[in-house]
């Protein structure tokens, strides 16, 4: 399977859907919520998923395929595209510029090639398995960050409300521990965040596949670490991402906090 054809679809697709994106944006309202009243869905998220979902199966009606709108689809080839058509819904709902089409392309469950397109900000973020990171073509490398207490650390918050409460109880030891906290609003963005070195670190409870797959593919391959806690591959519990020199810092202070435990659970 050649992984340079695989992301050269996934780059185009990802335009395709991002400028379809852009399209729909005047006059844009919440058409639905989903997992809680907050998490919200409009109509451009459902359509881009469908012109990405229907872009694959042109080319590639084999594959597999999950997205954050619906798609679930096994597929017979052994690859599986996990896609989030727009990835930072509630910036997109309100004009800021901070989402992105994020497109993971996964060979027996590993990620191997991944496009992320924000669209407003020009910017197209690419990364094959074992074959570096781009930002608009230029070659991608993570900060050479040393020291938590320097260091910038973006995070998100889930769309529940427990769930928000448990995060937010990891805040006053990160705090002044850190140089300071962002919070973007895309998950996938902060993931291709870390790999340009405009964050040292990121992590988050509660990413979904279609959140990680691409972007986390991108750090990897711009020299950063991406995990869970002690050793757990990242995941739905804990997505730390994180340039080598703080990981284990961060990965300690957010072990002392439990900050993989479920609320929910
Ligand atoms: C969300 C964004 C957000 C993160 C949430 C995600 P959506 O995705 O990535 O930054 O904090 O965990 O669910 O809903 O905008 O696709
Ligand atoms: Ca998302
Ligand atoms: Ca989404």
């Amino acid at each position: 399977m050649n992984r340079d054809a695989l992301l050269e679809l996934a780059t185009r697709l990802a335009r395709e859907a991002g400028a379809l994106a852009v399209s729909m944006r005047d006059g844009v309202e919440e058409l639905a919520s989903k997992s809680s009243p907050t998490d919200a869905v409009t109509a451009a998220d459902r359509a881009v998923e469908r012109l990405l979902v229907e872009g694959i199966r042109a080319v590639r009606p084999d594959d597999g395929i999950l997205g954050e709108e619906g798609a679930a689809d096994d597929g017979t080839s052994g690859v599986r595209w996990v896609i989030d058509p727009i990835d930072g819904t509630v910036n997109y709902l309100y004009g800021l510029t901070g989402w992105a089409v994020s497109v993971g392309v996964e060979i027996d469950g590993a990620a191997v090639a991944g496009a992320v397109f924000a669209p407003v900000r020009g910017e197209l973020w690419q990364g094959v398995l074992g074959g570096g990171a781009r930002l608009n073509g230029k070659p991608l490398r993570c900060s050479a960050a040393t020291e938590l207490s320097r260091s910038l650390v973006g995070t998100g918050f889930g769309y529940d409300a427990r769930r928000r409460a448990a995060q937010a109880r990891v805040l006053p030891a990160l705090l002044p521990a850190v140089r300071d906290v962002r919070r973007e609003g895309a998950g996938a963005l902060d993931l291709c965040s870390v790999a340009a070195g405009r964050l040292d670190a990121y992590f988050e409870q509660g990413l979904s596949p279609w959140d990680l797959s691409a972007g986390g593919l991108i750090a990897r391959e711009a020299g950063a670490r991406v995990e869970g806690l002690r050793g757990c591959e990242a995941s739905f519990d804990l997505v730390i991402a994180a340039s080598p020199g703080v990981f284990d810092a961060l990965h300690d202070l957010l072990a002392e906090h439990d900050a993989a435990a479920d609320p929910l659970a």
